[in-house]
């Protein structure tokens, strides 16, 4: 089995790159008490060099963008180049309708301090007719209230419903649950999606927080004086097409978030095996694990 020299980086429909890791905000923004230590982990994590911040209008009814978006707003006169960091954000199903994803975009961007927002995501399926959101997603791009548009919570079927729909074949993102323990996209869905060169943005790549305590990574995690959750991570990130989105609000968590790219590079073939006897690849179709 051949290790690279370094991470392979994702590379979006429209030629952009972006690492291969991105900060999830789900949780931020809950509690008005935590604002401060919040935006001060935000800071710490863009000093870490932290560039991909996935969020959504769901998340704590849109505190999780405000917080964002006042961490970026101090980061931004500090002297941050707006074009080096990427923001996702997700609108609510219920809105994804053509005037109102127009709306719900609009008032993301006032949360987030932001002219445009960097990829915008149909959060999962549900009562809007897809050429509609997607016509709500192109006036959005013309614009220049986002630059470019994706979904989550997608499997096959709506992925190939959507490429029927007039513009649907823009899309330049899938979001779903992937993880060690969450496997089953790799038996059709990761494969299509490589083929037609959109990325795999992979949610709760921590099982949300259970593979950070999982026995069977201890020993590898042992091995390289690393963290289960470390393991957990640098398995994701050398898989070609897939983004990894692991939550923190913890300092620590952070910094050990961000030492997994490191990881990566040194797990050996050995430890991949193991990782595949412990965690086995799908022999066959799985529903799509939705969180
Ligand atoms: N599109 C969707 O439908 C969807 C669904 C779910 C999630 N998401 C996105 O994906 C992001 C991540 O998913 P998630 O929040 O569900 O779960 P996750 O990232 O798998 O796990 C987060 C949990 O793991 C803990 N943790 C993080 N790093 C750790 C480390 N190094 N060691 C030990 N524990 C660690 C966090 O604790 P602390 O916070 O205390 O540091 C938190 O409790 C979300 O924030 C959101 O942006 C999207």
């Amino acid at each position: 089995m051949s290790l690279p020299a370094s991470l392979p980086q994702i590379l979006f429909p429209s030629g952009e790159e972006r690492s291969p890791l991105g900060l999830g905000t789900c949780g931020y923004g809950a509690e008005p008490a935590d604002l401060a230590q919040e935006i001060g982990a935000l800071r710490l994590a863009l000093d870490m060099g932290w560039r991909v911040f996935d969020t959504a209008e769901m998340y704590a009814e849109g505190g999780a963008e405000r917080v964002l978006g006042l961490a970026l707003e101090q980061a931004f006169r500090a002297g941050l180049a707006r074009d080096s960091v990427m923001v996702v954000s997700k609108v609510l199903p219920e809105h994804a309708f053509e005037a109102s994803v127009v709306a719900a975009c609009e008032q993301s961007l006032r949360r987030l301090k932001l002219d445009c927002i960097d990829l915008y995501l149909l959060h999962w399926p549900g009562p809007a007719p897809l050429a509609e959101t997607v016509r709500g997603f192109e006036w959005l791009q013309r614009h220049g209230r986002i630059r470019h548009w994706g979904v989550s919570n997608f499997d096959l079927p709506q992925l190939r419903e959507l490429a029927s729909v007039p513009g649907g074949a823009a899309c330049a993102a899938n979001q779903v649950h992937h993880s060690l323990a969450a496997r089953g996209v790799e038996f059709d869905l990761l494969p299509m999606q490589r083929v037609h060169q959109m990325p795999l943005l992979a949610y709760s790549p921590l099982d949300q927080g259970a593979l950070a305590d999982h026995p069977a990574l201890r020993d590898i995690a042992i091995r390289h004086r690393a963290t289960p959750a470390q393991v957990a991570l640098a398995w994701l990130l050398r898989r070609p097409g897939v983004m990894a989105l692991p939550k923190a609000r913890s300092i620590l968590h952070l910094r050990h978030n961000w030492g997994a790219q490191a990881l990566a590079l040194a797990l050996t073939a050995q430890d991949l095996a193991d990782l595949e006897l412990r965690f086995p690849a799908p022999t066959h179709k799985l529903p799509l694990s939705v969180r």
